[in-house]
């Protein structure tokens, strides 16, 4: 009997709240994967670094023996070991790491430091194989906000990003302003869908017409500026004691905020790049009211390619496929590499810009 394609890759994930692993066979199919968010942040309405780094290691060992034993492979088995090097919480990053760099040595095997916003990028090839670029490509995630545009695999040029906050960071703000739980994106957009966005206007931060394609601004985002002024329409709202009425409608008008903004930087780009197919990574991108704007936007002269939700939020499914993209082309990491909790973005063409 054979057993799956080779080479196997194994993927780690602990970069934030969800220790996540899988098997990824030699032609990219996902044999076994085990994704665990962690609960004890809830109490605390949002993640507490060190309660992750702990909760990673107390839960590593059985993700990873689940995901093999899915898998129907062992650890021995497995040809090269992808996991998030950063970025991320440093203490969390560590524990994934730490794991992996000891299995490589212990095994003999390669390990690959992958860039968790890049992994986002690889999630939807492995729900559509026609998900590769060229594409114009929304990163959206608890800790980042990127306008890319992907030429090929590994090679980035990087439009814009968010100038403060990151675009889930600002759907978890808002939803901890308005009383709702944490993660706060899925809570805005299940109490959005009760809610009339026209309502209450919001502010539309770095947007405007007169922006160029060589401003800075025209690509650039920010969030911070839409979080105050949420902020201040709860306060009043509350002064008036109308919150609880209106709640529903502040998260609408937020969520629909958010949106336009993220849904028109995105179009700038398809149409000053030419490019038009894109791609959605990252959490947020399970948002359906920011898929639907964009689909509506780009109509039927482009393509739209984003996750199904599991393969949307983190997994370690995306990282190995990372993974092996990198090893596929000879690039593993050295023993003494380790985590960083600002990794650069990798394969920036001539990138003028911060970016991590
Ligand atoms: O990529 P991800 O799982 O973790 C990071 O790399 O940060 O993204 C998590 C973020 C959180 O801020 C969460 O609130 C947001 O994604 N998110 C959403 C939705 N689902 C998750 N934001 C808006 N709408 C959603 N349905
Ligand atoms: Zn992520």
């Amino acid at each position: 009997m054979t057993g799956p394609i080779a080479p196997l890759a194994l993927g780690l994930e602990t970069s934030c709240d969800e220790t996540s692993a899988a098997v990824l066979s030699g032609d990219l199919r996902i044999l076994g994967h085990v994704i665990l968010s962690q609960d004890v942040h809830e109490v605390y309405g949002g993640v507490v670094p060190e309660l992750a780094a702990r909760a990673h290691l107390q839960k590593v060992d059985a993700v990873v023996d689940q995901a093999l034993e899915q898998a129907g492979v062992t650890l021995r088995d497995i040809d090269v070991l992808g996991v998030t090097a950063g970025p991320g919480l440093i203490g969390a990053l560590l524990v994934g790491v730490c794991w992996a760099k000891a299995a490589a040595y212990g095994l003999g095997r390669p390990w690959v430091a992958v860039h968790h916003m890049e992994a986002h990028l690889f999630s939807p090839s492995l729900e559509d194989v026609e998900a590769e670029p060229p594409f114009v490509a929304l990163l959206v995630s608890g800790g980042h906000t990127l306008l890319l545009h992907a030429t090929a695999w590994g090679e980035y040029r990087l439009l814009g990003e968010t100038r403060d906050d990151a675009a889930g960071e600002a759907f978890d703000k808002v939803a901890k302003l308005l009383g709702l739980k944490y993660p706060g994106g899925p809570e805005i957009e299940r109490t959005a869908a009760a809610g009339d966005a026209t309502r209450h206007r919001l502010p539309r931060p770095m947007l405007a017409r007169n922006q160029r394609p060589e401003d800075e601004a025209f690509y650039d985002f920010s969030f911070s500026g839409l979080k105050t002024a949420v902020v201040e329409l709860v306060r009043s709202l509350e002064a008036d004691g109308v919150l609880e009425r209106e709640r529903a409608h502040v998260a609408a008008a937020f969520q629909a905020a958010a949106v336009d903004v993220l849904a028109t930087k995105t179009l700038r780009a398809v149409e000053q790049t030419g490019c038009e197919r894109v791609l959605l990574g990252g959490g947020v991108s399970a948002n359906r009211a920011l898929r639907g704007e964009i689909a509506s936007r780009l109509g039927s002269r482009g393509r739209l390619f984003f996750s199904s939700p599991r393969l949307a939020l983190d997994n370690g499914a995306m990282v190995a496929r990372a993974a092996r993209f990198h090893f596929d082309r000879g690039e593993v990491s050295a023993l003494d590499g380790s985590a960083s909790a600002a990794l650069r973005f990798p394969g920036l063409l001539d990138p003028p810009k911060r970016a991590n």
